[in-house]
């Protein structure tokens, strides 16, 4: 993000991953391999790859959809916080990022759990779509919404007819520096504007979102409970 980090949001940040996060090597080695690749720092902060694994199994989460897999730091999250059986199915438009994420994962002997398939969203959402229909694969129970902010409304459409009832869908960069707000803000902001007017439509839909500063400066989440019945006030 664009704007000026606080450097109590970084201390906070790190004075609590110190304590709450054991060695994740892994994961070190993965930010590392990133940057040398050149890739941009887009990755969730430790802290926050923690509540994505925390939330797949407060779920019981067994197949985990993700849209932006970048180098497979949240990927790699994901796919430890599912039991062997399970899989995160991630999803990325640049073979370069994809190439630097299969190889993280692959050393962090995580390759087996996760189904990285390369090519715009777009693309490989209606072949997904067509197996949950079928019944070939089981739905979604959690969906990380990560990837181009101006697609977030028809990722939302798509989500839709890939997850179980109770399931769960997290979209990153929603408040965007506060950018939000400003009804004449670019293609992303625009993005995450109609995105958060499609939820705010749906009656199977019922969303929150938490605002959070840290080392990746201020942001925010949306969190969204896909309901089976009609949501209640
Ligand atoms: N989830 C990652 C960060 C993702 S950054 C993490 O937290 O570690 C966003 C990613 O989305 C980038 O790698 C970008 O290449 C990818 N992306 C952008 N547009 C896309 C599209 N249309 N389809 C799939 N991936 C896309
Ligand atoms: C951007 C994208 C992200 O997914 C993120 O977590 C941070 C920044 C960006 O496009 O600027
Ligand atoms: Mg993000």
């Amino acid at each position: 993000m664009s704007s000026a980090i606080d450097p109590r949001w970084r201390d906070v940040d790190l004075w609590f991953a110190d304590r709450l996060l054991p060695p994740d090597p892994a994961g070190g080695a993965a930010l590392a391999a990133n940057q040398a690749a050149g890739l941009p720092a887009h990755d969730v902060s430790p802290l926050q790859a923690r509540m994505l694994a925390l939330i797949a199994r407060m779920l019981g989460a067994r197949r985990v959809l993700e849209i932006g897999t970048l180098g497979g730091y949240s990927t790699m999250h994901l796919a430890r916080a599912l039991p062997e059986d399970g899989q995160v199915v991630t999803l990325e438009a640049d073979p370069h990022h994809a190439g630097v994420a299969a190889a993280n994962l692959d050393r962090a002997g995580l390759a087996a759990r996760v189904d990285l398939r390369v090519g715009r969203a777009v693309d490989s959402l209606p072949e997904l779509a067509e197996a949950v229909a079928a019944g070939v694969a089981a739905p979604f129970d959690l969906v990380f919404i990560d990837a181009d902010k101006p697609s977030n409304p028809v990722y939302l459409d798509w989500t839709l007819t890939l997850v179980r009832p109770g399931a769960v869908i997290i979209a990153d960069n929603v408040v965007r520096d506060g950018r939000v707000t400003d009804a004449d803000g670019d293609a992303s902001v625009q993005g995450v504007r109609a995105f958060t007017d499609k939820v705010a439509a749906d009656p199977r839909l019922t969303a929150t979102v938490l605002q959070t500063v840290g080392m990746k400066g201020y942001d925010g989440f949306m969190m969204i409970l896909v309901d089976t019945a009609p949501a209640a006030p």
